[in-house]
């Protein structure tokens, strides 16, 4: 009996710990749902320091870093850290063969070597429930109706509380798949400027080989500065603007921090589907995923080609090559961890807990059934879609006639007015320079073929765009040989005037719809778009709209089942602040292996490849690290420059480059990725082996000063030592 009791209190105890480093809370109701849960882990601040609306706090030196990144203040003048990754685009624009950043590096010796790009951030000014508002104009509405309403619901509100000439911008978040709404207030700052970067070498180490994994030994951070008006106030990029005078800044530690210290995290976490039903898991792991990842691995493999070949195609190609590789690698990853942890099962048993809670609830009785039928119903042209979006358009030059159809309705549809077309005509122009600017014809031309050739073999025939095979490809041979692909690929990428200036300004002088139709890019492009869109776009439709429907019927009745564990629920990301709070924290990926909770520069030599893609080192790096020579960096446990380690953390892309906060809101490193073993956690968390990985500050600090000889930018720091 005893012995009974003793393992009960352990159980619970258990429970609540290991459970509580899930969660991306709303900032605004820390105090309310977990503020005690926080200290009880060790930290030291108040409530309002991490978020309050009248007085600067924490979230003040937090940042929306460009589209989709997380950044912060760490000076007072404005310096903001983030991922290398974050600022790679900025990095590879900035770039030129003579002063190739990306490869080299770069640190500016003073603010008037800081380099403009078309980068902006955005600050959290306030958060608003307008969960009344919404919903009192959805009353009774359910299906595309709903959602209809709601977009423009949300879109009035958006309209309403922003303000474009003083850079305010609000945005309307549905939270919990619908069932709550609120408003994000945010001031944007346009005059971004890069002030340092590692080479490539170090701030993208161990490349795609490595992401998403630990152990790791990447520098993945930039150090860039926002500016503002003379007048204080957020503004274009000018000369004239000086560093922004930031609300709040992080200090940064070089104290070190030992296995199970507390960490939190702030940040914009993207996206999560942590209530998707067992439906959607398989579809994720027969169909969805499966599929992006052969269509990638096609774009990748011919893109690669090229760009190991040309440091020119390499600048070219790099953001996009990045891009699409990560995301590869991702759902690859999620649907083999989907399926060891079998989270399909997870979810069925979760699902029948709530089946048996609806009986009798004609509000919530039969969803399921309904469910289920919606995914029956898609499921025939799931794949389908996939070809599309990553393999038909993931070809640039398709994509790019693609975009053209524009044109065409315009030019064949009646009463358009020749200034019309003429403006249609112009864009697409533009549009084409740009284009023009990123193709890689090599590798785009493999693509086109091969991708071809795969939706001829791969996708139902059925479904295939009508007598497009037989009478555009079959021209060039049988159609289930690759050389017939090869010749069609050729004859597209040779004769279409999308890459030929005469043809182009002929048409554009002239147009034409019959002109545009005969175009082998248009044409290729238009009859898969056509098909797509007259058959099966409308079925994803109404497919998306159910899914829609009943996620928020779920959730509502979620909700509703449990309404004291409600109160401590946390919604899905939506690129929305968030913090999590958690500990460093080793962890044992399979039996007998155990994963340390740093790495150190012993294993960056380790693996170091001198003339590898992905593993090669500036020998500088290699002679400081051989001498040890790290100076006040240095981990005084473990005698080494600490580079990477790992937290419990609950993130997900769109964090990156978010700071790792200690119990005194210090700066301990930037999260930039997760591990492996837990790719499955945009649908289900899992508790004993996610990780966060983060770059160790203290690394940071030492590429800067060490590496890279910027002394200037440490100076500017408040360093806690
Ligand atoms: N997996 C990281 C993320 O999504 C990106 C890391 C970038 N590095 C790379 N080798 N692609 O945040």
């Amino acid at each position: 009996m005893k012995r009974l009791l003793f393992t009960i209190v352990l159980s619970i105890t258990f429970i609540l710990r290991s459970s509580a480093d899930e969660g991306m809370w709303l900032p605004l109701l820390l105090g309310q749902q977990v503020y005690n849960d926080m200290v009880k882990r060790g930290l030291k601040l108040s409530k309002e320091q991490l978020y309050s609306i009248n007085k600067p706090s924490l979230k003040d030196a937090i940042v929306i870093f460009g589209g989709g990144c997380t950044g912060e203040i760490v000076s007072s003048e404005g310096l903001i850290f983030t991922n290398h990754h974050c600022g790679y685009d900025a990095i590879t624009s900035a770039s030129t063969l003579e002063h190739n950043y990306l490869r080299d590096g770069f640190y500016a010796k003073g603010k008037a070597d800081e380099i403009p790009s078309s980068l902006s951030v955005q600050f959290l000014l306030r958060i608003e429930d307008v969960t009344q508002m919404v919903m009192d104009s959805l009353t009774g509405l359910t299906g595309i109706e709903r959602i209809q309403r709601q977009t423009r619901a949300i879109n009035n509100l958006n309209a309403k509380f922003s303000d474009a000439s003083q850079f305010i911008e609000a945005r309307v978040s549905s939270l919990f798949k619908g069932n709550q709404f609120l408003l994000f207030v945010y001031q944007r700052y346009k005059d971004v400027r890069l002030v340092g970067a590692p080479p490539e070498s170090v701030g993208k180490f161990g490349g795609d080989t490595d992401n998403w994994e630990w152990p790791r030994h990447t520098g993945d951070f930039s150090v860039f500065r926002v500016y503002m008006s003379k007048d204080g106030k957020p503004a274009e990029y000018s000369e004239e603007n000086i560093p922004l005078k930031p609300k709040w800044f992080l200090p940064v530690s070089i104290r070190g921090f030992k296995d199970g210290d507390y960490t939190m995290i702030y940040g914009y976490p993207g996206s999560t589907n942590r209530y998707e039903t067992s439906f959607g898991v398989k579809l994720k792991t027969d169909i969805d995923n499966p599929t992006l990842v052969k269509l990638r691995e096609v774009r990748l493999k011919y893109m690669f080609e090229e760009m190991k070949k040309d440091p020119e195609i390499k600048l070219q190609l790099a953001t996009d090559y990045a891009s699409i590789a990560n995301y590869w690698k991702f759902y690859d990853g999620e649907s083999k961890q989907l399926l060891k942890y079998d989270v399909f099962g997870q979810k069925k048993k979760a699902e029948e807990v709530f089946i048996n809670w609806a009986k009798g609830k004609p509000a919530y009785s039969t969803i399921f059934e309904d469910w289920r039928k919606a995914y029956d119903e898609w499921r025939p042209y799931a794949k389908h879609r996939m070809y599309i979006n990553e393999g038909i358009f993931g070809s640039p030059l398709i994509a790019f006639a693609a975009s053209l159809q524009q044109i065409e309705t315009a030019l064949v549809q009646q009463g358009k007015t020749a200034a019309e077309i003429k403006k249609a005509l112009d864009e697409a122009g533009k549009a084409r320079t740009t284009f023009l600017k990123n193709e890689n014809k090599a590798s785009d031309e493999k693509i086109v073929a091969d991708i071809t050739m795969m939706f001829y073999q791969d996708v139902d025939k059925q479904q295939h765009p009508i007598d497009f095979y037989r009478t555009q490809v079959q021209p060039w041979g049988k159609l289930d040989d690759e050389q017939t692909y090869k010749k069609y690929a050729r004859h597209i990428f040779e004769t279409t005037m999308i890459f030929d200036d005469a043809k182009w300004n002929a048409f554009v002088k002239n147009p034409d719809g019959n002109v545009l139709q005969d175009d082998p890019a248009y044409a290729h492009a238009s009859a898969f778009l056509i098909n797509y869109q007259s058959k099966y776009s409308a079925k994803f439709q109404q497919f998306s709209t159910k899914n829609i429907e009943y996620g928020r019927l779920y959730l509502k009745g979620i909700m509703e089942m449990d309404t004291v564990k409600a109160k401590m629920m946390y919604p899905d990301a939506t690129f929305t602040m968030r913090v999590s709070f958690g500990n460093v924290k080793s962890y044992r990926p399979r039996d007998a292996v155990f994963y340390d909770y740093v790495c150190t520069m012993k294993g960056v030599l380790q693996k170091y490849i001198p003339g590898d893609y992905e593993f090669d080192l500036p020998a500088k790096e290699i002679e400081l690290a051989k001498k040890k020579d790290f100076g006040q960096y240095a981990d005084k446990l473990k005698k080494d420059l600490v580079v990477c380690f790992i937290t419990t953390n609950d993130i997900t892309g769109g964090n990156s480059g978010s700071p790792v906060i200690d119990a005194n809101g210090n700066l301990l490193g930037l999260a930039f990725d997760g591990n492996y073993e837990a790719l499955s956690h945009k649908i289900a968390f899992d508790k004993d082996l996610n990780r966060t990985i983060c770059v160790d500050v203290r690394y940071i600090l030492w590429c800067i000063d060490k590496l890279g000889g910027a002394p200037n930018i440490i100076k500017e720091l408040k360093l806690v030592k």
